[in-house]
């Protein structure tokens, strides 16, 4: 497929994979991007996942041909683009691998010393000329791991971006880019704000025409508002105004709660997410507790801590580095409820959050004066 003159996409699509990464369910697969550019020289940007090199080289001879690479440019070791590095070595044996010292370093424990045979080192400010096309790294740090560099070519206006503007999904799939490019940040990179920050900052001058990431689609139209929402969710700051209920229930009663809070907040005109944390795709509820800003958390109490689900939660957020939004708790304990306790020692660590006063607390069922405690929050959660 071409992209611009002289860069071809030949990356692959899997869409038989069932967990990305082992953790995130991925119904409409995700595509392992990969770029040739043909120019005086041919240079292939990064490999693809496990079980696809052959399909993946097929394509790359689409485009050139019987001619040979002259570089192969590794930006990220992560396996789903490095694990065919071995298959490209041994087709294309005088290809010069270009990557940072970290990326050899990787190289090395994955594949052994004698994986690749002629390398080029490259760090911030390197520069490459394939003829027309001259590229420049930049060095781009725990995004997503620590020697991913990222590339620009000048003469087209292309930012390879690495992980960064990904998404899951295959890049044909109908659904708003922002939903599964969203799951997918704050998934696997959310933790990484401030590096996401720097990147941002050092590519700002560049005079960036199209966005070539590792997954999902190019992007080649309306960057800003790509680039805006990577500034906001590095940031972590709220999207927009809406309360995500997240609760965890073993017998119904805390669910009943939560929903009860859910049908309040909306005949006051909120937006709301409602989450069964043991039933929902728990990284679906995660980004949009980084989407939104405010944040319930409903949980049983359970072995003198909160139920499981919300423990994976609690800490799923917290991981990531949760932090600016107005938080409120409800709590279920048929003798000594201890989860607004355990939830809100879980949070200590979370910069900026709001505490409501108001909070409901269940001694195992939903009772008249639980109505009222319910509407209390409800008020205090519209007070902004
Ligand atoms: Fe798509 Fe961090 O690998």
């Amino acid at each position: 497929m071409q992209i611009a003159r002289g860069i071809s996409g030949v990356g692959v699509v899997d869409r038989e994979i069932d967990l990305f990464e082992g953790q995130y369910a991925v119904p409409n697969g995700v595509s392992y991007n990969s770029y040739v550019i043909t120019d005086e020289k041919i240079a292939v940007i990064d490999t693809v996942g496990e079980g696809f090199g052959e399909e993946w080289l097929g394509n790359i001879a689409s485009v050139i041909g019987d001619a040979e690479v002259d570089y192969l440019i590794v930006q990220h070791m992560e396996p789903d683009h490095s694990a065919s590095i071995t298959d490209f070595v041994r087709r294309y044996p005088e290809a010069t691998v270009v990557a940072s010292a970290k990326a050899f370093t990787m190289m090395n424990n994955f594949f052994g010393a004698d994986a690749v045979r002629k390398t080029l080192t490259v760090a911030e400010g390197s520069t490459l000329s394939l003829g027309r096309h001259t590229l420049t790294f930049v060095a781009a740090p725990m995004v997503h791991w620590p020697e991913v560099i990222v590339t620009y070519d000048s003469e087209t206006g292309a930012l390879f971006s690495a992980d960064a503007f990904g998404k899951f999904g295959a890049p044909d799939t109908d659904e708003p880019w922002a939903d599964e490019a969203r799951r997918y940040y704050i998934g696997i990179v959310g933790k990484y704000g401030a590096q996401v920050q720097s990147l941002l900052k050092k590519t700002a001058s560049l005079d960036i025409r199209m966005i070539l990431p590792l997954h999902g689609p190019v992007l080649t139209e309306n960057l800003g508002y790509y680039l805006g929402l990577y500034d906001t969710w590095s940031c972590r700051r709220a999207e927009e105004e809406g309360v995500v209920i997240a609760y965890a229930s073993i017998y119904g009663n805390t669910a009943e709660a939560a929903k009860l809070l859910a049908r309040e907040l909306e005949v006051r005109g909120e937006t709301v997410k409602l989450y069964d944390l043991a039933r929902c795709d728990i990284h679906a509820a995660i980004a949009d507790a980084f989407r939104y800003d405010r944040l319930v958390l409903a949980s049983s109490t359970y072995n003198g801590d909160v139920f499981p689900p919300m423990h994976a939660y609690i800490h799923g957020l917290t991981e990531r580095g949760f932090c600016k939004r107005t938080v409120a708790f409800i709590e279920n304990g048929s003798w000594a409820p201890m989860a607004t306790k355990v939830m809100k020692e879980m949070l200590e660590g979370s910069k900026e959050l709001t505490l409501t006063a108001a909070g409901v607390k269940l001694l195992s069922a939903v009772k008249e004066s639980t109505h009222l405690e319910i509407a209390a929050l409800a008020d205090e959660l519209c007070r902004r």
